[in-house]
């Protein structure tokens, strides 16, 4: 089994990035955790802070894996596009936001992405990615 890990805008940031809300674990060490915690799934990791590069890689993606772990940053909430994209393709997307966006500012509350998605984990800090490959592996 294939699975693509996306990290959106701000999210090359991890550790260093208000830690009180998302955490002290750079995402570069919490990938060491997931690939040894998933040793028969392959996965490959794909950060930007760029929409458009996003978009390139969700639609490079498909055929290509079994399943997409999105988290698109506060593209979430403003991103039709990447929402359109999300429809567009056939594998299976999963998104991750490490904060309770139900909980926070009224802006973050809405996710266009999510809407798009197989499933959305919101509020579980890094574990909120172990859990969207699990989910993954059982849809598959
Ligand atoms: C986030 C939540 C977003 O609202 C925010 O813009 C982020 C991180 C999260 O993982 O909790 O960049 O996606």
């Amino acid at each position: 089994m294939h699975i693509l890990i996306i990290n959106g805008p701000n999210l090359n940031l991890l550790g260093k990035r208000e830690p009180e809300i998302y955490g002290k674990v750079s995402f570069d060490e919490h990938l060491k955790n997931l690939v040894q915690q998933f040793p028969n799934i392959q996965l490959d990791y794909f950060q930007s802070n760029h929409e458009g590069a996003l978009i390139d890689k969700l639609q490079a993606a498909d055929g290509i894996y079994n399943g997409i772990v999105l988290n698109p940053g506060a593209y979430a909430h403003t991103s039709i596009a990447i929402a359109d994209c999300i429809r567009a393709i056939s594998v299976p997307v999963v998104e991750v936001h490490l904060s309770d966006i139900s909980k926070r500012e009224n802006y973050r509350r809405r996710s266009y992405t999510a809407e798009a998605c197989a499933s959305c984990i919101t509020g579980k800090g890094m574990k909120g990615y172990d859990e969207a490959i699990q989910f993954l592996t059982s849809f598959h």
